[in-house]
């Protein structure tokens, strides 16, 4: 039986007077990777921002199994949780993000082990042993010692996404994560995410590589100002968009 992990309703955000989600409804089911593409400024960031609880959000649900996410309902009065749940619900989720954003002063496998240590309360051996775990399955057995600096930009991606995951997240939030690399560097950390893919991790990506988002998709989403414009099988979508909006898009994108 499927079971749906993320199932968010009627979401709407705004900064000052622009409203930037405008109302979305999507579902996902475990096991799914799911793209979520749109051209800039259409609010990818700001959702995956408002199911970690990076950004308050104004109205509509975000459940992950089954648990609302930052507010409670009282009668009519809607309340941000307390710190402490927001902080326990965050780490149901990992996220990754164009910059790596790893300590420059803690080894590869230092990085990994801190929230293992302060979050999931190990040892610091238990902690070493999940941390050296996921940099072997990142391909980076020879580099658990090194420092942030010592290692490629697609090296360090590579620790900060093991870092999110040792965490053991029920949902991988991913943010464009390959913008910031140069070209020759991109291959290496889209594999890493295909095999966690296959491995039935959970995934939202957003990203700009249409050709990834294509092969490895379950789903695609199409974000447009704000609304999900289409959404679908990427086999089908990209090849006959429904929407004008996205056929205009994949014209200006890698995808062709
Ligand atoms: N902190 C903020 N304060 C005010 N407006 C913001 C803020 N962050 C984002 N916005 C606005 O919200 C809208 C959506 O931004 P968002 O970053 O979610 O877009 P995006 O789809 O991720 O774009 P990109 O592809 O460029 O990363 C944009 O119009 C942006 O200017
Ligand atoms: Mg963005």
């Amino acid at each position: 039986m499927v079971k749906t992990i993320l199932d968010i309703k009627g979401l709407r955000k705004t900064y000052g007077i622009h409203e930037v989600l405008k109302g979305i409804d999507c579902s996902v089911q475990e096991g799914e990777v799911i793209s979520i593409i749109g051209s800039s400024g259409s609010g990818k960031t700001t959702l995956l921002r408002c199911i970690n609880m990076l950004e308050e959000f104004q109205s509509g649900t975000i459940r992950l199994d089954g648990e609302e996410i930052g507010y409670r309902v009282e009668g009519v009065t809607r309340r941000r949780k307390s710190e402490k749940e927001i902080a326990r619900q965050r780490a149901l989720t990992g996220m990754a993000f164009q910059q790596f954003n790893l300590f420059p002063h803690m080894s590869a496998a230092e990085n990994i082990m801190l929230g293992l240590v302060k979050v999931k309360k190990m040892t610091k051996p238990e902690a070493r042993a999940i941390a050296e775990k996921w940099l072997d399955r990142v391909g980076l057995a020879a580099r658990m010692n090194h420092y942030p600096g010592q290692l490629s930009g697609g090296q360090q991606q590579r620790v900060a996404i093991a870092r999110a995951i040792a965490m053991s997240p029920r949902l991988m939030l991913f943010d464009e994560v390959t913008s910031a690399l140069d070209p020759e560097l991109v291959g290496e950390v889209l594999q890493v995410i295909k095999r966690l893919a296959a491995d039935g991790m959970t995934m939202l990506l957003v990203t700009h590589e249409m050709r990834f988002a294509y092969e490895v998709s379950s789903r695609v989403i199409f974000m447009n100002q704000g609304v999900i414009c289409e959404e679908g099988d990427p086999k089908k979508m990209f090849v006959s968009p429904k929407t004008e909006r996205l056929a205009e898009f994949l014209k200006t994108s890698s995808f062709n």
